[in-house]
């Protein structure tokens, strides 16, 4: 089993080390040579996507968080409204779906009953469903219209890691490819975009470089903590809401993902004395005025004795005053950033985790593949 796990103490270790892989061989022979996006692997009639009047994504776990980020990024790329929804709610409430609904089935295993039955259910009502999946050949591709394979390689570790940035990755990938069938983006944007993508993988790497000794301490000073806050805003929301799961899935510490914004109306309440909280500040080059806000969040709950981690753009120096921690990652777009901050995220969960002595790639009560409804 070492040797399967090429050197790596864990398989969750390994698997967040092929990430800078993982996102590469997403995008590997989907671009042409004039940086236009070319998915005729998904055998679906052009047409069919040009009509399409909502997107409605659907996913468990943190195949569902991946779903959250891609919906700022396609609804901002496409104007297609785009709604994210857990597959067993969506199943088990009469959704509208119609024959211009395209339903995006996304899953690592392609083998998670509710996301099965989800499909399911959406192609009864004539909707167009594409998965997003890991597995070659598995039920939730078969069962659909078309799929989008992410290449992540076989994820062993029961927590996700690989697959949900990949997942993020083909999401883009469909969203662009929408744009550009669809002509909402010109052609130099798109291509000035996917730039971008492929700029991601060394930069995980960097951060798997760089940052994971200062994560690991992080993670070792804090292993007696009780409960931990994550916020974010705008895509950093999804990503503290997985930051969260991580480490109640491998750390078994209760741990919530919250909206920045929503903090004053209620979770404030919870900050005294001590409490850990980790906030991923969106880029100063960003939206509006996101960063400043974010900022006087963490200013917020500083004032009243949170210890305050932050997940920031490298060059951010006005985060500094006000965290006690900073863990700098490489700067990119507003929406590629999810692809980054996450990382650091998952290295603190599976070293608080393993400082904990917990085994990291099978935690308690969790399954790989949920196979039952
Ligand atoms: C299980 C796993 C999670 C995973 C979820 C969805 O609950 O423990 O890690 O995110 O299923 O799995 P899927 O294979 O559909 O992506």
């Amino acid at each position: 089993a070492s040797a399967e796990k090429g050197g790596f103490a864990s398989f969750m270790d390994k698997e967040i080390h092929d990430q800078p892989q993982a996102v590469a061989d997403t995008l590997l022979g989907r671009l042409d040579t004039e940086g236009r996006l070319t998915l005729d692997e998904m055998h679906i009639d052009e047409n069919v996507l040009k009509s399409v009047d909502k997107i409605v994504v659907i996913a468990c776990g943190t195949a569902a968080y991946a779903g959250q980020v891609a919906k700022y990024a396609i609804e901002h790329w496409c104007r297609i409204p785009t709604e994210v929804e857990l597959a067993h709610e969506f199943r088990y409430r009469d959704p509208v779906v119609t024959e211009k609904t395209l339903v995006v089935a996304i899953s690592q295993s392609g083998e998670t009953m509710d996301t099965i039955m989800a499909v399911r259910h959406a192609r009864q009502q004539g909707a167009k469903v594409i998965a997003i999946c890991n597995t070659f050949g598995s039920t939730i591709p078969r069962e659909s219209d078309a799929a989008l394979y992410t290449h992540a390689g076989p994820e062993i570790a029961v927590a996700s890691t690989k697959a949900f940035l990949s997942q993020v990755v083909a999401c883009y990938l469909l969203g662009l490819y929408l744009a550009q069938l669809r002509g909402n983006k010109f052609r130099d944007e798109i291509a000035t975009i996917l730039a971008e993508l492929q700029t991601i993988p060394e930069k995980i790497q960097h951060i798997l470089d760089e940052k994971k000794s200062q994560v690991l301490a992080l993670a070792d000073r804090n292993q007696d903590v009780g409960s931990v806050l994550f916020l974010g805003r705008h895509v950093g929301y999804p990503v503290a809401m997985e930051g969260a799961l991580k480490l109640k899935e491998l750390a078994y510490i209760h741990a919530e993902g919250f909206a920045a914004g929503e903090l004053k109306h209620g979770p404030i309440a919870l900050i005294d004395e001590g409490q850990l909280v980790i906030i991923v500040v969106p880029s100063k080059r960003g939206r509006d005025s996101l960063h400043a806000k974010v900022i006087s969040n963490i200013q917020e709950v500083r004032a009243r004795g949170a210890n305050t981690v932050v997940i920031a753009e490298e060059g951010d120096e006005e985060v500094d005053q006000f965290a006690s921690e900073v863990i700098f990652v490489p700067e990119t777009t507003t929406l590629m950033a999810p692809l980054l901050t996450t990382v650091p995220l998952q290295i603190f969960a599976m070293e608080l985790a393993t400082a904990k002595g917990l085994d990291v790639d099978q935690p308690r009560n969790l399954a790989k593949s949920v196979t039952v409804e």
